[in-house]
């Protein structure tokens, strides 16, 4: 049975790009057991329409407020009556300035003003609009009203800039709906506050001589945005990253490294972690003894042979049992064949919980590029993500990070 089972959710669609999201919100509630019945408003129809919303939420569609049929059959008051929570989504930078207002000028905005149950609201607009003074002046205003918000995230946005205000991703709203209706308190903005995480990010660099060493194409973006997510939702971060270009998520404890032994060293040193993720591409092996003086070409001399021995494995390192074990170890499989057998064969290995498999073939260009396709392995099954761009399976990850932490042990040997 899901999580929201039973639960009643008035979606309130306003008028953004991000409305195309809520679709798949709704799909996600429902699969939890959810009834989502949706208002959309005049904008919102400009982005979706009444019957996907209809077609999803297998239920009618409210718009107009001055609609004869809809006032006989369920006036405003009732909409807002029949829900156990109201989430906007997306609430874009006019629906959150009507909501500090006051004003009843559409039905959505109505059935806002009139509710008296708990408002979750989603932030998404463009990156000049979210950081405007007078947005932010009435997220303080609604914020001090009671109203709970969920993002916005950072990221690259519709209108090509960069920043906050993409909407959340449906895991992570789900994320927030749940901890709101499942303690019947406000929902925590921030379900990892209190937690500690660890992540690692990027290559390795085993060094040959001091001028030559051994790596590979890792960028770090998957594992930066999985350690700003974790951030974002509140976690206390420590990120441990090989080189890389990519800069220092804001907000996070950034500790640089170049080699395994480093990387290992600096994550024995966070100290106690609630959930590890390791993303990093640690090399899995260093130079026996690396040479103290750049190796000399000599003419018509045979080329050095290199003898290597196997770096420490600190996914397996962190997944070992004991008492300093964090209650989650994720780790990442980066696989060129046999991708999800070789994954569930990683994970046992590994000892770890989850697997993010991952494939890392020069075509899917997994490797440096900007999205990623993953199979999150469990004990108990995989499930096939889609094709997400790296943010967003970290959004994601990073949703269900939080949903299974704040879970009771026995709903976790369920899961
Ligand atoms: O950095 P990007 O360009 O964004 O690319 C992201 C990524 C492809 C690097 C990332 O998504 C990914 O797959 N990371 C794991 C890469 C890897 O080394 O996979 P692996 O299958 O060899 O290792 C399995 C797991 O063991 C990984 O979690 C790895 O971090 C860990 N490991 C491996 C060896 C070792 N000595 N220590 C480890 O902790």
């Amino acid at each position: 049975m899901g999580m929201l089972h039973g639960k009643r959710i008035l979606l309130i669609v306003a008028g953004g790009i991000a409305a195309f999201k809520s679709l798949e919100l709704i799909r996600r509630l429902r699969e939890r057991g959810a009834s989502v019945r949706c208002v959309l408003t005049d904008a919102g129809a400009r982005f979706v329409t009444p019957l996907s919303l209809q077609a999803l939420s297998e239920d009618r569609v409210y718009s107009d407020m001055f609609s004869l049929t809809d006032e006989s059959e369920m006036g405003h008051i009732q909409l807002s009556r029949d829900a156990d929570l109201l989430v906007v989504a997306p609430a874009t930078a006019n629906i959150l300035a009507r909501m500090a207002g006051g004003m009843a000028d559409d039905l959505a905005a109505t059935v806002l003003l009139a509710t008296d149950k708990p408002v979750l609201a989603a932030p998404a607009m463009n990156v000049r609009m979210w950081t405007h003074a007078a947005t932010a002046a009435n997220v303080e205003t609604l914020k001090k009203r009671g109203v709970t918000f969920v993002g916005p995230n950072d990221g690259a946005m519709a209108c090509n800039e960069h920043g906050p205000g993409r909407m959340s991703e449906p895991e992570e709203i789900v994320a927030a709906i749940e901890s709101m209706l499942a303690a019947g308190r406000p929902p925590l903005e921030r379900p990892l506050a209190g937690k500690r995480a660890l992540v690692t990010s990027g290559p390795t660099r085993e060094a040959i001589d001091p001028v030559r060493y051994i790596s590979n194409h890792s960028s770090g973006k998957q594992g930066h945005a999985i350690a700003a997510a974790l951030s974002h939702l509140g976690a206390e971060v420590t990120l441990v990253s090989g080189p890389v270009a990519v800069a220092d998520p804001p907000g996070v404890r950034t500790v640089h490294v170049d080699s395994a032994d480093q990387m290992l060293a600096a994550c024995l040193g966070a100290g106690a972690i609630d959930v590890a993720v390791c993303a990093a591409a640690v090399a899995d092996w260093k130079m026996a003894k690396p040479f103290s003086a750049k190796i000399k070409k000599k003419p018509g001399a045979q080329p050095p042979a290199l003898a290597l021995e196997p770096n420490p494995d600190i996914l397996a390192t962190l997944s070992k049992s004991g008492a300093g074990r964090p209650a989650l170890v994720v780790g990442f499989a980066a696989e060129t064949e046999n991708l999800v057998a070789n994954a569930i064969d990683k994970r046992k290995g590994k000892g770890c919980d989850w697997i993010l498999a991952n494939d890392v073939s020069p075509a899917a260009g997994t490797f440096g590029g900007e999205r990623n396709t993953v199979h999150l392995i469990s004990a108990t099954g995989v499930e096939d993500w889609p094709t997400l761009a790296k943010d967003e399976v970290a959004g994601r990850l990073a949703a269900r990070i939080a949903l299974h932490l704040a879970r009771p042990r026995s709903a976790e040997a369920a899961e």
